[in-house]
């Protein structure tokens, strides 16, 4: 098969390109130029920025893709653009959405007047009724922050009438390159040998994950599988543990044997109150890619999560983890 992915050489769109590779297709970069690995080189590289993709239209069309894999589709507008620059030869593309789409978000933002919606969120789970989620949040250094709504970018591929599509919708990522060192703080804390303080709902809230690894090797394929044409899809592990939880099973991991602390918000150090209501979960249903295209994680999660211990040890002030 020839795919053609747009931004596929990042945390995790470089391991679906090489997964893509390991599984014979011919695959296509179009990207800057910016962020690539060795061995990705072989490859075809088109470089340009997102919005120079309509000049590159003709190259397009001589690759022939039969998928289009777009990593990276923040905005409508960027959605709006990708269709006439494919419309005519494109089978299908597959585009790179997120759980904050669920209206579960928005309330865990305090925004929106709804109660909780019952986990886990299944694709057909309630959409946030508020957009522009990271509109005017201080803090965040993300290029399209104003403007990036991934509900837009869904809706604009599902309501064109010529566009075979799929959307897949990620859980929190982690893994070795992970920008957000999700596990960090705790691991941090876990060396020091500091108890974890958590806020009392924060400790019962639930929120996917996924290894970077297995979410590759689900986005693969449903790029290679025309069966997730028109379909979307939650991708994540299968079941998701409350944050307590997961704490307790990287300190198990570790060897650590100090406590878990769980207060009411106003106990906890300023530093540590979140403005978060953590009783609107963030856990996704993945039982639909798993029934529909038979997916499975290559990885079990214990190796995962050792896997990305020992990558996150190297950002630790000291380094005294037992695994
Ligand atoms: N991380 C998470 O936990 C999480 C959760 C939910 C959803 N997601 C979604 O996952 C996707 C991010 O994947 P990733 O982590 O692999 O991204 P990444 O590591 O930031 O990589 C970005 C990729 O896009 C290219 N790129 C960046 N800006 C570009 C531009 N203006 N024009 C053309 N190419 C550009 C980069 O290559 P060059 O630098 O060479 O251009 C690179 O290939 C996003 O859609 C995000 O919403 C992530």
């Amino acid at each position: 098969m020839k795919i053609l992915a747009i931004g596929a050489t990042g945390f995790v769109g470089s391991r679906v390109t090489r997964q893509l590779m390991g599984q014979g297709h011919q695959v296509a970069l179009f990207h800057r130029g910016d962020t690539t690995t060795r061995d990705l080189h072989s490859l075809i590289h088109f470089y340009g920025t997102r919005n120079q993709l309509p000049d590159f239209k003709a190259q397009f069309e001589q690759f022939a893709p039969d998928v289009v894999l777009d990593i990276i589709p923040f905005t409508e507008a960027q959605a709006q653009d990708i269709i006439p620059v494919f419309g005519g030869f494109l089978q299908r593309i597959v585009a790179i959405s997120s759980g904050d789409v669920y209206r579960n978000y928005e309330g865990l933002q305090g925004q929106g007047n709804r109660p909780p919606d019952a986990v886990p969120l299944t694709e057909d789970a309630p959409l946030r009724e508020t957009r522009y989620p990271y509109r005017d949040l201080e803090g965040l250094d993300f290029e399209f922050q104003q403007d990036y709504d991934k509900i837009l970018v869904e809706q604009v591929l599902m309501e064109h009438p010529d566009i075979y599509w799929t959307i897949l919708r990620l859980p929190a990522m982690y893994g070795a390159g992970d920008r957000q060192h999700r596990f960090l703080p705790y691991l941090q804390q876990m060396v020091d040998q500091q108890p974890i303080l958590l806020e009392e709902e924060q400790a019962r809230w639930r929120f996917s994950h996924g290894y970077v690894e297995n979410i590759a090797a689900a986005i693969a394929l449903a790029v290679t599988d025309d069966r997730a044409a028109g379909r979307i899809y939650n991708l994540g592990e299968a079941s998701t543990p409350t944050l307590l939880e997961r704490i307790q099973t990287l300190g198990n991991l570790v060897n650590w044997h100090g406590e878990i602390v769980t207060l009411p918000k106003d106990q906890l150090p300023s530093h540590l109150q979140m403005n978060l209501q953590w009783q609107y979960h963030l856990a996704m249903d993945t039982t639909r890619l798993r029934e529909e295209l038979g997916y499975v994680e290559p990885i079990p999660e214990a190796e995962a999560l050792q896997q990305t211990i020992a990558w996150e040890q190297e950002n630790m002030t000291t380094t005294s983890l037992e695994q």
